[in-house]
Parts: structure tokens; sequence; C-alpha cells
């Protein structure tokens, strides 16, 4: 049985593009897999805050020297990369927001990024360490990004991608939802981006 993380960033609910285009995925995983667990974690319930100093702080000290507040300013962080590494299959949902991802989405990246423990630096590089993972996701856009002259507009994919493989997870599959914002194609922007999805 294969477990699935689902990350919600739109806080849009039953309305969401990004939340039915990722259950699609979802719902397709599960044909494959019927005994597929799905954990679901809504960041837009509980968002996680800015990084502050204290969160720095606990990051970088080692666990053994923890006081009580750097556990408390660390749990969620601890808590979120547990649910990753619990994982096979990651399906995040992803709104453009301002041409790049929802602050709550790119919150959760800044305290899931942890030196040692999802990543590590080498004489290399960085390497990630959330290794023989797979990840999904879910883009949903008011524009079109995937052809024309907005392409190279879209800093979600890119930077999605980029955060995912620091931490180690590459085999990363792109599905989109575009037009929602465009007259002749919001009607069929969803249905052709639940069609486009290959697993
Ligand atoms: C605050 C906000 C900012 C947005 N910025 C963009 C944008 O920069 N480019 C774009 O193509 N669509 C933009 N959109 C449209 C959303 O990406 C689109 O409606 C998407 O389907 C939202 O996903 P959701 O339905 O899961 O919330 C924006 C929407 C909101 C609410």
């Amino acid at each position: 049985m294969s477990r699935i993380l689902n990350i919600i960033s739109s806080p849009r609910g039953a309305a969401s593009n990004s939340i039915k285009l990722a259950d699609a995925i979802i719902d397709r995983l599960k044909e494959q897999d019927p005994a597929a667990f799905v954990q679901v974690h809504d960041l837009t319930n509980k968002p996680f805050p800015h990084l502050e100093e204290a969160h720095l702080n606990a990051f970088f000290t080692p666990v053994e020297n923890h006081t009580d507040s750097d556990k408390e300013a660390i749990k969620h962080s601890n808590d979120a990369i547990k649910e990753i590494m619990d994982a096979d299959v990651l399906v995040i949902g992803a709104p453009m927001y301002n041409f790049g991802i929802s602050s709550v989405l790119k919150s959760w990246f800044d305290h899931i990024a942890r030196a040692g423990i999802t990543f590590k630096y080498t004489a290399e590089g960085p390497v990630g360490l959330l290794t023989g993972k797979k990840a999904y996701v879910a883009v949903t856009t008011g524009g079109v990004y995937s052809s024309g002259p907005a392409t190279g507009f879209d800093f979600v994919t890119p930077y999605i991608k980029t955060m995912l493989g620091f931490i180690g997870i590459t085999d990363v599959t792109i599905v989109r939802a575009e037009g929602f914002a465009v007259a002749e194609l919001q009607q069929t922007a969803l249905d052709k981006g639940i069609d486009s999805i290959q697993l």
C-alpha cells in the first residue's frame, strides 16, 4: 500500500481548481493502487508562519542542545518533514498567485528545507535527502503559460521543481489546468487539465 501526501495551498475549498485537479490525480493513482492511503495537509487551515528568529535558531542548533523553546519552534517543521518522509507520493496543489506560488506554500517550503535533515552540503554542492519519492504538481493559472508570450512568467513550476529537487524529490510531474481567466478557455480549462494527466 502506497502513501500519498496531498498538499493543499488554495483557500477556496470546494471551488478550488487546484484542489479538483489534484483530486483527479489522486483518483488516477488510486485506480492503480486502490489501497493507497491519502494524507491531506491543507496549508490554508493553519499556515506555517514566516521564518522568525526562533525558527532559525532552532534550525541551526544541534538537536542535543535544543531548549524547550527551540523544541516548540521546530515542532511544526519536524511534523511536516515526517509527513513527507512517510509518503511515497506527493500530490501538491499549486494555484499561481502573482506569477509565483501562494505564500502558504512558500512558508511550507521554508519549514521543510533543513540542512542536515532534508538536504546536506557536500563538496560537490547540496544533496537532497528525501529520495525515492514521486511528486505530481497540480498547477492552475488564470492565464496560459505552457506556450505563448507568457511562458517566461511562470515562476511556479521552476520554483517547485527546484525546491523538490533540492530536498531529493527529482521525479516530478507537472499537470497544468490553465486559462481560468480567459473567456474562451475557462469552461474547458479544468477538463483539459484532467485529460492531460499522465501517471
Ligand atoms: C491573489 C491571486 C493572484 C493571482 N495571480 C495570478 C497570476 O499572476 N497569473 C495568473 O495566470 N493567474 C493568477 N491568478 C488566478 C489563479 O491562478 C487561478 O484562478 C487559479 O485557478 C487559482 O487556483 P484555485 O482555484 O485552486 O484557487 C490569481 C488569483 C488570485 C486569487
